[in-house]
């Protein structure tokens, strides 16, 4: 039985049905390399190039947040609920961290599943 990690589509997933779909599923992020510690930044997440039919389409985009030296991660940042043809695939959020880690989005599709990137970002 697959764990959930393993049905999440990651930029690693060498399955070839996988790749053939990665460049329009995966979430593409924009997000300064380094912030101000307290201080809000956007964070934009978008999908490129798919279809936005009430057939096919993203339907959510999540953010989480692993933060560097925290027992327990990762911390749920947001969410934004997409309706097809109406809501343009994309979601800025603004975010404010005060320690270095990783931001996680995740994207669902639903006839693709669950597609995810990340960027680090580094708190000064
Ligand atoms: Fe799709």
């Amino acid at each position: 039985m697959k764990k959930f990690s393993e049905v999440i589509y990651s930029p690693e997933v060498e399955d070839k049905l996988v790749i053939s779909k990665r460049e329009n599923h995966t979430p593409r992020i924009e997000a300064p390399k380094e912030v101000k510690s307290g201080e809000a930044f956007p964070v934009k997440v978008y999908i490129q190039g798919h279809p936005n039919t009430v057939q096919h389409s993203f339907r959510w985009i999540e953010l989480y947040f692993y933060e560097m030296g925290r027992d327990f991660n990762p911390i749920f940042i947001a969410r934004a609920e997409l309706t097809p043809e109406i809501s343009e695939q994309e979601a800025t959020f603004r975010v404010k961290l005060n320690k270095s880690g990783i931001i996680y989005a995740f994207a669902y599709c639903n006839l693709h599943g669950v597609w995810e990137n990340r960027t680090e970002i580094k708190v000064i």
